[in-house]
């Protein structure tokens, strides 16, 4: 009989912020390879027409096999996923990703809002852990992420400016649930990211964070560092590229907070199945 954990339905979690340059891409890269470290299955998909993601693993971003093919139903995808060196398997995005938009309209998409969850059907059970990289938009793109995911990641950054767009997210998010596109999503993570300890309107705002989203924003700050920045430019993940310093510590402790509220969800569930 298969284990209870083998049957275990993978995590999805859409990363999401409409603001750019707030970690998103640098947060699903990093935990992404941080719980396959762990022995976690890990599949990253890339939905940004910037593809970040893509060429952070060193990809091309004009690539030919990419999210965009699968939301057209011109391929599967199993046909675009690669397996990469760190262990995670990665859906590519491509800068074709921009015309997700007109495409639908022109060609009037049916179930335009659930092409990802279709396409995903086939192959989500393999999975623990599956992340999607959303752009800095509301568009078709980002319902497609909201309508498969189980959880919802907010990565943002402690000043003020940055705090302005998160009623935006949590409407939407309201929305998505009272349309029934998916009536069990939830917001399960803000990651505090580009922290800055010795700013004093930081802590200001990190507490603003946690009165707003009592018991979901992250213990771990992720600290402003250059490593994470070069990493980026260097197709590799923060603990191939520099295992022993702060960013890889950060990230590292996040994923292990992850992996600890995985524990205690699962510790409530068998009590509560008795
Ligand atoms: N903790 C950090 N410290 C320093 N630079 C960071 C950190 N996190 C991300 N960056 C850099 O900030 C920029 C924006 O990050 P990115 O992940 O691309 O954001 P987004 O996907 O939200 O647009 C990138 O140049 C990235 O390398
Ligand atoms: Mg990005």
């Amino acid at each position: 009989m298969p284990t209870k954990a083998a049957t275990k339905e993978a995590k999805i979690i859409a990363v999401v912020n409409n603001k750019g340059g707030v970690a998103k891409t640098t947060s699903v890269l990093n935990i992404g390879a941080g719980l396959a470290r762990r022995g976690k299955r890990v599949l990253l998909i890339d939905a940004d027409g910037q593809a970040n993601l893509t060429t952070c693993f060193g990809f091309p971003k004009d690539g030919k096999k990419s999210l965009y093919e699968v939301l057209c139903e011109t391929k599967s995808i199993k046909d675009v996923m690669i397996k990469c060196t760190n262990g995670v398997s990665l859906v590519p995005g491509a800068e074709s990703l921009n015309t997700v938009e007109a495409q639908a309209a022109a060609a009037n998409w049916d179930m335009r809002e659930f092409r990802l969850k279709h396409a995903l059907e086939e192959i989500k059970d393999q999975y623990d852990y599956i992340f999607i990289d959303c752009p800095p938009a509301m568009d078709t793109r980002v319902t497609n992420a909201l309508a498969v995911a189980t959880e919802v990641y907010i990565p943002v950054i402690a000043e003020p400016l940055s705090l302005q767009g998160l009623d935006s997210i949590i409407n939407r998010i309201d929305q998505i649930i009272s349309k029934r596109v998916n009536s069990r999503l939830r917001i399960t993570g803000v990651i505090i990211t580009l922290f800055k300890p010795k700013v004093a309107i930081a802590k200001d705002c990190v507490m603003y964070l946690e009165e707003k989203f009592p018991n979901v924003v992250f213990h771990t700050r992720i600290r402003d560092t250059v490593t994470l920045k070069e990493a980026t430019a260097s197709d590799k993940d923060i603990f191939q590229y520099a295992p022993n310093k702060q960013g890889a510590w950060d990230y590292s402790a996040l994923v292990d907070e992850i992996l600890k509220r995985e524990k205690i969800e699962n510790e409530k569930e068998s009590t509560h199945n008795g």
